[in-house]
């Protein structure tokens, strides 16, 4: 099926430097707060703070009636997860995801945080979001389909025995939240779409312990696994060019993924 997605242009891209940079310094900025004893509330907070400071404005709030700047998702909740009351402790494994505008531009990036230590398998399962995450993104190139994309990170995740979950994607972004074209984390190899220049892009598997079935809680958002293992994610937005991909959204301190080691 023909879809409409949008290509745009190199100035384009400076905009969506500027969201994606934003983005990752938020991610960064946070990164000492995410400790043992703190609520995912108080972390709303700094998000939303921090980036109302550097000109960012939280695409999350008021989306859809959803309620807060970020979106704070522990353990077995795989996404949407609303920042509240909730006490991050010792071995929680969490992904802060957040959206700033900026010049109505939108940088769209999720990483995930160790609270205190984790155990083994949870970081084994932490590296293998990335790790997933990085091989969809490597196939984003001029030539290859949507399917490449999925299938790659469908491989990665499956490789180690976890499963991808189904019911979320990635999606188009841009001067919206959410726009075509619909990025799964499955697929096959030269199916769906063609990827061509300037196209704009997230990608941001969800990579589950055990099953990859998922359940919305009462209050509309929380996403969680069905089976309650761990879950684990991260996202990039990226723009397609002659060159390859570029990753707007990349940590300017190096955080790429946990533990992160501050080198200055
Ligand atoms: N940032 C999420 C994404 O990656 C979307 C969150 S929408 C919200 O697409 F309403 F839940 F915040
Ligand atoms: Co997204
Ligand atoms: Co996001």
């Amino acid at each position: 099926m023909l879809k409409d997605v949008a290509l745009y242009s190199v100035e384009q891209f400076e905009g969506m430097r500027k969201a994606g940079r934003l983005a990752a310094q938020t991610l960064d900025f946070i990164t000492p707060y995410v400790v043992p004893g703190v609520t995912t509330g108080k972390l709303d907070e700094l998000l939303e703070q921090y980036m109302r400071d550097n000109g960012g404005i939280p695409a999350t709030l008021g989306y859809r009636g959803y309620p807060k700047a970020s979106c704070i998702s522990a353990n077995h909740i795989v996404c949407h997860g609303i920042p509240g009351d909730k006490v991050l402790y010792d071995g929680d494994i969490v992904n802060i995801d957040i959206t700033p505008i900026v010049d109505g531009w939108y940088g769209d990036s999720s990483r995930m945080y160790f609270v205190g230590t984790p155990s083994v398998k949870a970081k084994r399962l932490v590296q293998n979001a990335y790790d997933a995450m990085m091989a969809g993104i490597r196939q984003a190139v001029i030539g290859n389909t949507m399917g490449d994309v999925g299938h790659a990170i469908e491989q990665c995740a499956k490789a180690e025995r976890f499963s991808v979950v189904e019911d979320f994607c990635g999606h188009g972004v841009g001067r919206q939240f959410h726009l075509q074209p619909n990025v799964l984390n499955y697929g096959r190899k030269g199916e769906g779409m063609k990827i061509q220049e300037g196209m704009i892009f997230t990608v941001e598997p969800m990579v589950n312990f055990g099953g990859s079935a998922t359940l919305v809680l009462s209050d509309g958002w929380t996403a969680i696994t069905k089976d309650r293992s761990l879950s684990a994610q991260f996202e990039h937005t990226i723009g397609i060019t002659k060159n390859g991909p570029e990753i707007f959204t990349l940590s300017p301190k190096g955080f790429d993924f946990p533990p992160y080691i501050d080198k200055k």
